[in-house]
């Protein structure tokens, strides 16, 4: 199938968090108590997950995801909610069943009613990534859930990426692949995929040396158009 740019893939690759799930739908449902604060508190706590798994493939001591997802929750209460740790499970059980973009559904029908693979490549752990497809509905419409866990290297480590081939026997340069994390589309560039940014955010580009194939504003825009 033809995409955005001309591109021909033969497989469709999707970051889940952030791209797919909404991370911040895990305090928008479960931590009102919060109030005025609670965007900070979201962009902290996925901040320091992020920065967790970098630090900890850097230093080659993997955790889980989900053990970082919980130590940055618990970082992100210490910092901004001390008083209100009685959230922490109620928002880490949010997070296993975080939102679904409203995007997501009609493009994996698309795909799927045009017979292109589609997979999930995550730092997710496998159960995490399960729980969450489950709670979304979208179970039907993905080839495959490939978690990082199973090398115990987070992105952007180039073998992260390699899982795909090595699940679909798919060359890096027929699979598209699409992320909100502007970090995860320059490791997918390097490791030969045809990268593209949805930019949900509106963020100012960088990691110029890593460029996507194109920067779009939502899923919808990935399919090429006039054809
Ligand atoms: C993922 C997060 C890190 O890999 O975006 O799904």
């Amino acid at each position: 199938m033809r995409f955005v740019k001309d591109i021909e893939a033969d497989i469709v690759v999707f970051d889940a968090y952030g791209t797919i799930f909404d991370v911040h739908s895990a305090v928008m449902r479960a931590g009102q108590a919060l109030g005025l604060k609670a965007q900070a508190f979201s962009d902290l706590w996925r901040q320091k997950q992020l920065e967790y798994t970098w630090v900890r493939t850097l230093m080659g001591r993997y955790e889980s995801f989900w053990a970082l997802t919980e130590e940055s929750l618990d970082y992100a209460l210490a910092t901004l909610a001390p008083a209100q740790k009685d959230l922490r499970a109620a928002l880490l059980e949010s997070y296993r069943h975080l939102a679904a973009y409203d995007d997501v559904r009609p493009v994996l029908e698309n795909l799927r009613n045009n017979k292109v693979k589609t997979a999930i490549l995550s730092n997710g752990d496998g159960t995490m990534l399960e729980d969450a497809v489950k709670a979304a509905g979208l179970e039907a419409l993905f080839d495959g859930l490939i978690s990082i866990e199973e090398i115990g290297l987070y992105k952007t480590a180039p073998d992260a990426y390699r899982l795909v081939k090595g699940a679909f026997g798919i060359e890096a340069n027929l699979t598209l692949f699409i992320s909100s994390n502007r970090w995860d589309v320059a490791g997918a560039r390097l490791a030969g995929f045809h990268p593209l940014w949805i930019n949900r955010a509106g963020r100012s580009d960088e990691y110029r040396d890593c460029p996507p194939d194109a920067i779009l504003k939502n899923l919808g825009e990935i399919f090429l158009r006039g054809r």
